[in-house]
Order: C-alpha cells, then sequence, then structure tokens
C-alpha cells in the first residue's frame, strides 16, 4: 500500500502522469473518492502523458469513452457511478485486454472483468470542509479555486496489481 499527499490539482495530474508509463494493453485501473474527489483530475493527467486523443472529463452521458493514444493502445474511461452491480459494468463489455481501462467508481463492481488491479483511494480531509464553512464570507480567490490537499492510498491486487503498486513505489 501507497499512501501520500497531494496538494492540489496540478499534483494530481502529475500523479496520473506518472502512473502513465507504466501501464499497458490488459492493465485495470479503479478509482475511488467521493463527488470533487479528483479521480477525472488523475485521469485527465495520465490522458495527456499517453497523449490520449480526444478530452478527458467525467462522461455524464455516456458510460465508457475510448480515447486512442500515442502507442496506440487506447485509453477506456468508464464512470461506473450510475452503475449498481457487477453484472451492468459486465455489460458494456470493456475489452480489458487491448486497452488501459480506468474506472471511476469501479469498487466492489469489477470482479470477474479480471484478476489483477490497481486501486487509487482519493479523499479530501475532513478538516477541509469545516474550514471551507468557516472562511464563509471571506472568500479569496484561493478557496475559489478549490486547491485542496488529498489523501491518496494505492493499493495493488492480483499479480499484475501487486507489480504496478512495486512499479509506482520505485519510481517514487
Ligand atoms: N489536491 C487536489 N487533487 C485533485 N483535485 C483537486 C485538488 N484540489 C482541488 N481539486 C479540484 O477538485 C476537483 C476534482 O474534480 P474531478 O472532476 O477530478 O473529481 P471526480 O472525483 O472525478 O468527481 P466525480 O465523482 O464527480 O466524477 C477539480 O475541480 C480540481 O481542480
Ligand atoms: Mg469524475
Amino acid at each position: 500500500m501507497i499512501t501520500l499527499t497531494v496538494d492540489d490539482t496540478e499534483g494530481m495530474e502529475a500523479l496520473g502522469a506518472r502512473l502513465a508509463p507504466l501501464l499497458r494493453a490488459g492493465d485495470l485501473v479503479l478509482l475511488n473518492g467521493e463527488l470533487g474527489a479528483g479521480k477525472t483530475t488523475l485521469t485527465r493527467g495520465l490522458g495527456a502523458a499517453l497523449g490520449a486523443r480526444g478530452a478527458v472529463t467525467s462522461p455524464t452521458f455516456v458510460l465508457a469513452r475510448e480515447h486512442p493514444t500515442a502507442s496506440g493502445v487506447p485509453l477506456v474511461h468508464v464512470d461506473a457511478y450510475r452503475l449498481v452491480t457487477a453484472r451492468e459494468l459486465d455489460d458494456l463489455d470493456l475489452d480489458y485486454d487491448h486497452a488501459i481501462v480506468v474506472v471511476e467508481w469501479g469498487a466492489g463492481k469489477v470482479d470477474g472483468g479480471s484478476d489483477s488491479w490497481l486501486s487509487i483511494d482519493i479523499r479530501r480531509r475532513a478538516g477541509d470542509a469545516a474550514r471551507d464553512d468557516l472562511s464563509g464570507d471571506d472568500l479569496s480567490g484561493d478557496d475559489l479555486a478549490g486547491d485542496d490537499p488529498r489523501d491518496v492510498t494505492i493499493t495493488g491486487t492480483g499479480p499484475r496489481g501487486l507489480e504496478l503498486e512495486a512499479s509506482l513505489q520505485a519510481a517514487e
């Protein structure tokens, strides 16, 4: 398990970019964390580093979006927020073998699709919400930009997941 603090939006994009050179076709990355945690931000940094074509955004009306990349291995970006069961994700028939697959809200929903994955959990600090409340009527530009540190936990599952976790640790 890797734990780290990511100070701001650029740092979260940089984490995605650090992951990019380690990933290959067949790899699965699950991003977990509340609304606005930074899952898409990390994916955007990952996509940029992979040379992905098309904007990496939260896919609101589509469940999955496939981006061609510079290496030829596509990046498949899934938003499983509205999916309730593993079965529903299964029904998307994602091509796990030929793509790098990143699933937002994937925890507990990918069983059966793969035996290995890297989980990245992103958490806002409890104290930050309270501080936001206190700063209520004198919001500065920085508050509006909303850069706050995130606690990030990275855990590999299965042989390839553990290998990815080790490579990421070595790359720190
Ligand atoms: N340390 C940080 N890491 C990541 N994002 C941050 C950080 N600080 C502030 N932010 C801001 O928080 C927001 C994160 O939004 P993002 O769309 O990435 O979240 P999400 O987890 O994908 O949410 P959703 O579940 O709605 O898809 C962005 O506006 C980003 O600029
Ligand atoms: Mg998102």
